[in-house]
Parts: C-alpha cells; structure tokens; sequence
C-alpha cells in the first residue's frame, strides 16, 4: 500500500520556486492542499502564454483532475479569495465548490487586520519587518489570542457581518489616530456579501482528506513562504506568523507523519529574501544585480505579492543543510539553475565565520545571524544557455559538477532540476 502524502516546502526564504514545483508534482496527486500563510505567498506558474498568479488557492487547481484545500493552518482574506476565484475563472480554471475545499476552520483577515499591519510596522521605523502588509501578523495573533473569525461563520453571512463590526470596532479604537479609523457600516455590508459568496465553499476539511487517504489517493502539502520565515525556525522576529514547514503541514490540514512518504524541498540555485533580517550571502553588487535580473524577464526578482525588488546572493549551504534536517527532507529540487548560466564561477557558502570561529551550524537567534560572514567554496560557472536541456547528460560538466556538489553539501538526493519557468523545463533526475 503507497504511502499516500508528498509535503512540499520551501527551504529558503520563499520564493523558490514552489507554485512552480506544486505544479509538476499535482500531476501526480489526487488532492492538493495550501496548510499555512495566506496571502502574503505569491506563487507563479507560467503555462504557455498564460501566466497564474496564485496567492491563497493552491498551485494544483491548474491540473484539472485535483481537488484544491485551503487548510486550516491558513489566514485568508475573503476578498482576495474571490477576486483570485474570479481571476482563475477568467483564464478558464475551474474553480466551482466541488474541487475547492475551504477549512471551517482557517482564520479570515480583515480590513482591521491589514490596518494593524501597517500601522505595527510604521511604529517599527527602521527596526521594521518588511511584511507583505497583507494583515498576516494580527490575523495570526488573534487566532492565537482565541478572537479570532474563522470562516466557519462565513455560513452564517449575518452573524458574521456583526463580527466583523464588531471587530473593526474593536480595531478602531487601538489604531493609533482617529484619521485612520475604518468605516465598520461599509466593511460590514462588503464582508456580509463576501461571506454570502463564499459559503458554498467552507466546510470541514478533514473528513475528505482523510476519505481521500484511506483510498490510497495521493495527497500533496503546498507550503508557502520557506523554512527561514517560520516562526519557529527562521531569525524572529524576521519571520512570518506562521508554520512554514513541515509541521505545518500536519496541523495545517490535519493528518500524521506516518502518512508522509516524500519530504520535497525546494530551493533556489542562489539565494533571495524579501523584507528585513539577516541573510549572509547577500551581495550589494553587480552579482546580486545580476541575479536579481532588470525585470525585463518575469521569472526577474521583483516579488510577486508586493513588486519589491529582491534581496540577491549566492546559495547558502548552511541554511540548505538545517532545512534539510528539520523538515527531515528526503529530496530537493532545485530551481533557476538556468539564471546561473554565464557566470565565470559561483560562489557556495558552505560554512560561516562568526566572532572569528568557523561553524558549519545556523545560529538559532536573529543577533548571531546578522554577523555571520559566509565562508565560500568557488566552482566553475558555464557559459551555455540551459533553458532547452530536458536531460541531466545534455548539461554543461560544470552545472552537473554544481549540482552533484551541492547534494554532496547536503546529504540528499536532488529529483529535479528546474531549467526555466514553463511546466516542461525541467529535469527528472
Ligand atoms: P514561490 O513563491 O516559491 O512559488 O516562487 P515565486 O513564484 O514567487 O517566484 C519564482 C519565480 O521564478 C516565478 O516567476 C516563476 O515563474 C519563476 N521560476 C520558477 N522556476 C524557474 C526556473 O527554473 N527558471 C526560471 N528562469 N524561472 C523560474
Ligand atoms: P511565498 O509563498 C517571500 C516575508 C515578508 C517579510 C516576512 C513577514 O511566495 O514564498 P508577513 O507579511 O508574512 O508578515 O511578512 O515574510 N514573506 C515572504 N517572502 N515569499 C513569501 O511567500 C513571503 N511571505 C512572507 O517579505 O519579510
Ligand atoms: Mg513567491
């Protein structure tokens, strides 16, 4: 009997390349399931001339056959929700309530929520996080504080419109000036309105997916952001509100280790961060502006959520390596291998020089991190274009040799390698 659930997670700072890797393994799954974030992700997948920008539903809904949840572990925005139904509908996805699953119990974010957002990272000044301002933070906060909305009420349409009035009350009189306060009459009738659409929707989740695993059906976890923003496992606070890794997935759409076969990783050729906090490899120079691209390509580093130009580096093995061993990742793909193409040689860190001692270990706190100076091994770049290569004897000797390295780095087969932003550009190890 096949072990039915593959877990899919970042191993970075987001933007590795998920959607994308969600995507060619949902060919493989019969439910695919979004466990944490909201959105703040920002998952793109290019399909011929068609470019799907997904914040909150799951990659998998572009492969007709899977049934898409947006689990628990999630926060989610009911008007952004629609207008992504919407969009999806508008590029001829089928999003109707038989293949979308929406758990009774996930967090819904507000107006209040996204306005906390701003004005907690306004009073920050400098010391700011760089969310996304998406309200992620407070929607997670008041989960955790037991106030919060699920979207279990959303069913209820009027009782909800008077827990949102109520709540953008309550926001209204913590914001900091009067000027700012929302209007609770118009957001009431918007969220009324809003739920009305989305009842259909919201359901318990969990009686499916475990429906789903019990007749062997394949079951793939989609996570967002990556492991370096859980807040658990990132630099806190330069993290995200949520369990970005694989723990996430468990509680985030609610089943147990022993289901889970496959631990996918997916990491980015070189490194990117959006926001503030520590990342050792980054560089301010023609390398990093190099990486990041001009914008002219649309895979270039501008995010997808925000349009924030990305922070860009080399790839950093040490944070490879501790990804590896707290998600207890049983393979990794490897994403943009293609945008190294060209560089005379590329730099890996494979361990760090903190205070003048040498460590090979990620520090546990944000302080440390920040004085890390990477410690490089040098390879040799490759001159030739890869985007067309679809098989591992067809690359270039020393993007094989870079590949093969970083493996070595971090004691797991690589599956796949991604060559380019298409669902067929891509290389089956
Ligand atoms: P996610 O948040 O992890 O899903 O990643 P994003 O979608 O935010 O960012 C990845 C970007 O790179 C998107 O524009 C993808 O279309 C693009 N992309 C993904 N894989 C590759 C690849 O192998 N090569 C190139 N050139 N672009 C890629
Ligand atoms: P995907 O799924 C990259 C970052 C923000 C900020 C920090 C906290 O596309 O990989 P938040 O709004 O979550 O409170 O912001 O986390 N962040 C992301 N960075 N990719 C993402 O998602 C991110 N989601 C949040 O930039 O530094
Ligand atoms: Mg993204």
């Amino acid at each position: 009997m096949p072990v039915p659930a593959t877990i899919l997670v970042g191993v970075q700072w987001g933007d590795e390349g998920k959607g994308r890797v969600a995507d060619w393994l949902a060919i493989q799954a019969d439910v695919v399931g979004r466990y944490a974030g909201g959105d703040n992700a920002g998952h793109t997948v290019q399909l011929g001339e068609q470019s799907f920008k997904l914040h909150l539903i799951p990659s998998g809904i572009l492969q007709h056959h899977v049934i898409c949840v947006l689990g628990h572990g999630m926060v989610i925005n009911p008007e952004r929700l629609l207008a992504e139904i919407g969009n999806l509908a508008a590029q001829g996805i089928d999003t109707s309530p038989e293949r979308l699953l929406v758990s009774e119990r996930a967090h819904i974010i507000t107006p209040g929520h996204i306005a906390l957002d701003s004005a907690h990272e306004t009073a920050l000044g400098d010391q700011s996080i760089g969310t996304t301002k998406r309200g992620i933070g407070p929607a997670y906060t008041d989960k955790i504080k037991r106030t919060g909305i699920q979207a279990g009420l959303m069913r209820s349409p009027e009782a909800f419109g008077e827990r949102i009035r109520q709540h953008i009350e309550n926001v209204n009189a913590s914001l900091p000036t009067a000027a700012s306060a929302l209007d609770a009459d118009t957001i009431t009738a918007e969220y009324t309105a809003h739920a009305e659409a989305l009842a259909p929707y919201v359901t318990n989740t969990v009686p499916p997916i475990h429906t789903a695993l019990r007749s062997g059906k394949q079951l793939l976890c989609e996570g967002a952001q990556g492991t370096l923003l859980d807040i658990d496992m990132g630099h806190y606070p330069y993290v995200t509100s949520s369990s970005a890794s694989v723990g996430g997935a468990l509680t985030g759409l609610g089943f147990g280790p022993s289901e889970v076969e496959r631990v996918v990783g997916v990491a980015k050729a070189f490194s990117t961060r959006v926001g503030s906090g520590p990342m050792p490899t980054e560089l301010h120079d023609e390398v990093g502006d190099r990486l990041r691209g001009t914008g002219d390509n649309p895979w270039d580093e501008f995010g997808t959520t925000t349009g924030r130009p990305r922070r860009c580096g080399w790839l950093d093995g040490v944070v490879l390596r501790y990804a590896a061993q707290v998600n207890g990742l049983t393979e990794l793909v490897l994403t943009k291998l293609d945008v190294l193409s060209g560089f005379e040689t590329i730099n890996v860190a494979v361990a760090y020089e903190i205070d003048g001692v040498q460590t090979e270990d990620l520090p546990g706190n944000e302080a440390e991190m920040a004085r890390a100076v990477p410690v490089y091994e040098t390879l040799p770049g490759w001159k030739e274009d890869i985007m067309h290569v679809r098989d591992w004897h067809d690359l270039p000797p020393a993007a094989q040799n870079y590949v093969n390295f970083i493996a070595s780095l971090v004691h797991i087969p690589i599956t796949y390698l991604s060559v380019g932003p298409e669902r067929n550009q891509i290389i089956v190890l």
